[in-house]
Parts: C-alpha cells; sequence; structure tokens
C-alpha cells in the first residue's frame, strides 16, 4: 500500500471456511504488499493469532462450530489488537451493530469489491499507523522527562536513600550539592516526584541567569505598574506558579545579597510580597536549592549570608562526582546508549571491551552530563553495530583533569644503562605509577595513544596491570 510508513510488513489474517474468499482476499493484498495469513476455521485462526500479532483480522462470523459474535473479542488480544474486519452476508443490520459492539473495526458484506476491501484496509492501517507514531512520541516524552537516577554504586545508593527520605518530609527545604553535571537537578525531580506534592509542579529557576531586579520579579511577581516596564496587569511569579509543588532555586550560590535576605524571610514566615506589593501572600511551596559552589566558605568570607546557609541547609544531598563512582560508567553508558540509539532510530548493540575501558578510566570533570554528550556523539559517528575506541570524541582519552595531582617530581635514572630506552622505560613506569595505571591518562601525559602504551609495556616489561574491579553489563 502506497504512502504507509508502517513498522514492518502489515500483517493481516484472513479467517473463513469459504477457500474462494480466503485465496479471492489473498491475492488482493499480497498484491497491495501486505503479508497475509488465511485460516480455514475458528480454531486455526485463533492458534495463529496466539502465535504472533496482526495488523487486520478479516473474520467470518459464520464459522461452523463457532459462536459468531463472540468471537471478534477473541482476536482483539495484545497491547495493540488487531483491527478486525467482519465479513457478513448481504443485508444483515443487526449484525452490523452487534459486531461493532463487539469491537469490530468495520464490517463488510459479501459479496464484496474489490475497491471496498482495499479503501478499509488502508483506512485501518492509517489510523494504526497514527497510534505507533503517538506510542514512540510518548516513549519519547517519558524518556526526556525521564527521573530515573541510574547508578549501583555506594555513593549513589547513598543519594537514593537520602531522597526517599526528604521525600516523605514535602514541606521541609533540601540543600543539593555536587558538581556541575553530576545530577543535581535530576535528583531534585526525583525527591519531588517520590514526595506527596508530586501531583503540583516542579518550578526550576536558574538564579545565576538573571539580574537581581529580574529574578526578585521572576520568584515574586509583581503588581501593576511596580517598575518602569512592568505590565498593567502585574504577574504572578514563580513562588505562586509553584503553588502546592515545589521551587528549585538552581545556582544559589550565586543570589545576590538583597535577594538572599527576601528568600530568609519566605523560608521563616512562609509568606512574601510582589515587587511594589503592600500585602504578604502565603507560600505553599518546597524549596529545593542547588550549588556546585562551596556554600560554607562562602558564609565564612561573607558572600552568602550564615541565617540562610542554615534554613536552606535543613536537608542536605550531596551528589558524588562520576569519578568517585566509576563502576556506574557502564550502566549509564549503556543506558544513555539505549535511549539516544533508539531517538536516532540506530541499531548500535554496545560497546567493545576497549571503549568501555576507556569510558571507566576517564575522570569525567564535566561528570554525567559529559558522559552522556560523549554517548551522544559515538551515536553519531559510529554507523552501526558497536561502540568502539575510535568512535569516542578525542578528549576521552586525551585531556584529563587532576593533572596537578601528578607527581612532577625529577627521574632520577637508575642502574649503569644511560640509553633512550632505559629513559623511556623508566618514564613509562613512573607515569603508570603515578596515575595509578590508569592507562587513558597515563597515554595522555605521554603524549601516545593507548595501543603505544600498551605495546611500551610489554616491550619493557613493566609487568601486569593490577586488577580493577569492574561492573559489566
Ligand atoms: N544518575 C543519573 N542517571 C541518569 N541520568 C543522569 C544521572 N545523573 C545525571 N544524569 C543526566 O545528566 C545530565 C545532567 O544532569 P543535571 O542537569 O541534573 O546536572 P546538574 O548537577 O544539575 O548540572 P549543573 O550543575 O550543570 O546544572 C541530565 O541529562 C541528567 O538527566
Ligand atoms: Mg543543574
Amino acid at each position: 500500500m502506497k504512502n504507509l510508513s508502517f513498522p514492518g510488513l502489515p500483517r493481516v489474517l484472513i479467517v473463513d471456511d469459504e477457500e474462494g474468499v480466503r485465496d479471492g482476499l489473498r491475492a488482493l493484498l499480497q498484491q497491495e504488499g501486505l503479508h497475509v495469513e488465511t485460516a480455514g476455521t475458528a480454531e486455526d485462526g485463533l492458534r495463529r493469532i496466539e502465535a504472533r500479532s496482526f495488523d487486520v483480522v478479516f473474520l467470518d462470523l459464520n464459522l461452523p462450530g463457532a459462536d459468531g459474535h463472540s468471537m471478534i473479542g477473541k482476536f482483539r488480544v495484545g497491547t495493540l489488537p488487531a483491527d478486525v474486519l467482519v465479513l457478513t452476508g448481504y443485508g444483515i443490520v443487526a449484525k452490523a451493530v452487534e459486531s461493532m459492539r463487539e469491537g469490530a473495526s468495520d464490517v463488510i458484506e459479501k459479496p464484496f469489491s474489490r475497491d471496498r476491501i482495499l479503501a478499509t484496509v488502508r483506512r485501518v492501517l492509517e489510523a494504526r499507523q497514527l497510534k505507533h507514531e503517538l506510542a514512540g512520541l510518548q516513549d519519547r516524552v517519558r524518556e526526556l522527562t525521564s527521573t530515573e537516577l541510574v547508578g549501583l554504586s555506594s555513593g549513589i545508593q547513598e543519594v537514593r536513600t537520602r531522597i526517599g527520605q526528604v521525600a516523605h518530609a514535602p514541606d521541609t527545604t533540601v540543600l543539593i550539592t555536587g558538581q556541575s553535571g553530576s545530577g543535581k537537578e535530576l535528583v531534585a525531580r526525583c525527591i519531588h516526584e517520590q514526595s506527596d506534592r508530586r501531583h503540583g509542579p516542579f518550578v526550576a529557576v536558574n538564579c545565576a541567569a538573571l539580574t537581581e531586579a529580574l529574578l526578585e520579579a521572576e520568584l515574586f511577581g509583581y503588581e501593576p505598574g511596580a517598575f518602569t516596564g512592568a505590565s498593567r496587569q502585574g504577574k504572578d511569579g514563580l513562588f505562586a506558579v509553584a503553588s502546592g509543588g515545589a521551587l528549585f532555586l538552581d545556582e544559589i550560590g550565586q543570589m545576590d545579597s538583597s535577594l538572599q535576605a527576601k528568600l530568609l524571610r519566605v523560608l521563616q514566615d512562609r509568606v512574601f510580597r510582589r515587587v511594589g506589593g503592600v500585602h504578604d501572600v502565603p507560600v505553599d511551596v518546597r524549596i529545593i536549592a542547588s550549588t556546585n559552589q562551596d556554600l560554607r566558605q562562602m558564609v565564612q568570607v561573607g558572600r552568602f549570608r550564615e541565617d540562610l546557609f542554615y534554613r536552606l541547609n535543613v536537608m542536605a544531598v550531596q551528589v558524588p562526582p562520576l569519578r568517585s563512582r566509576a563502576e556506574d560508567v557502564p550502566l549509564l553508558s549503556h543506558c544513555f546508549l539505549d535511549q539516544i540509539g533508539r531517538q536516532m532510530g540506530k541499531a548500535i548493540s554496545g560497546f567493545t571491551e576497549e571503549a568501555m575501558e576507556t569510558l571507566t578510566e576517564y575522570s569525567w570533570p564535566g561528570n554525567v552530563r559529559e558522559l552522556r554528550n560523549v554517548i551522544e556523539h559515538a551515536c553519531i559517528v559510529c554507523p552501526i553495530g558497536m561502540i568502539d575506541e575510535a568512535h569516542l570524541p578525542k578528549f576521552t582519552g586525551g585531556t584529563l583533569d587532576g593533572s596537578d595531582e601528578i607527581d612532577r617530581t625529577s627521574l632520577v635514572l637508575e642502574g649503569q644503562d644511560r640509553s633512550i630506552r632505559a629513559l623511556e622505560s623508566q618514564l613509562v613506569a613512573k607515569v603508570l605509577e603515578d596515575t595509578d595505571w590508569n592507562i587513558s591518562r597515563a597515554a595522555s601525559i605521554l603524549g601516545i595513544n593507548r595501543t603505544t602504551l600498551y605495546n611500551k609495556i610489554r616491550a619493557y616489561e613493566l609487568g601486569q596491570r593490577p586488577l580493577r574491579s569492574k561492573v559489566m553489563v
């Protein structure tokens, strides 16, 4: 059938005891490029539909030994049940009504014309195509708004336990700390979704993105004509919009001191005032704040209010950097590969051992967000099959943060040998030791690729790499 973009060939089952009907329909529909199976009895038809799903079933209601209309429901099984097109004798209107009530998509009188059959099948398949597309879109929305915190490391387990605890205190303020890209916003959403406030809104605002005046108006709203440019009707702020739910104040460390004072008042008295307003408005919002800065230290140097810090820090959740939970890298990588591969419609089955080793050994200064971006990059450049090292962006094996931790003391040549070979062997051994045998990192520091480094380890007999624990997925 033209202009149908169906996932695979549409599948049709014809259940009729008249051989002529079966053969005629089969020939007609096969010509249209559909997959057709036939059954001469209800039993055979049901056996086929149990074995594999069909899109359309032509069903004769006058099958010997079968009980008429109640057959229709038996053919409509599975998550996306087949559309049943009932075949009946001429002029039996009552049958049509009854059939539709039992779930048939249409009733076709015998003898039928070629055009009637094709038009009906096309209409049914078009509707099914829309349903498929809708289901795909719904999956995509679910993925994009997914609040699944992936990871099995003890670090993530602790975060999960903490989320459970704070979720049960739906009014308590929470402070989430962690490096950029480590998952702070995801944790905030998880807290909200597990709490009794989950049916209320989750509103996120980035405190660093707006000037002080704009942020104030954004948070508290304003009265008509409160400032030059304010709209005539005034406007609700995010505290009002988030009512009944949660307000996520991202990058709270960037909030100005006068706004810090106003936020403190909200937390203490559970009321706020619109900009230009004179009335207190009660607040019914849980505040979840997050920062990648050291607020305690900012308090010490006078850049963050101490009283606000303690008000925010009633319950603290610390999201560990990805580097400290390297055992989560394979699981996260596979989850992202699954999501992104599906979005791109690519059949990528996994990672080669080398690629996974490189991913696990990298120090991830950009944390989970960086890992997600790397997997997206790999999905774009990998045509099919497995993601290999060659599909990973250069920097994965290259620039690594924490290089300041490397011991830069000079190399003292041991023994009598003064050859370049001896120097190189000792340099390689030293860098491997300094990086705790992190092959990617050592290769990057030495300015060679990993394969060359492996060759040198073998050539200089630098010994076995210590075994590391690995999580295989
Ligand atoms: N444990 C995890 N499981 C699944 N996805 C995660 C996890 N942690 C983070 N992510 C994903 O990584 C990306 C970055 O996470 P998020 O935005 O929550 O980080 P952040 O700490 O708020 O970053 P920033 O400090 O830059 O605002 C998001 O796409 C998020 O869904
Ligand atoms: Mg964030």
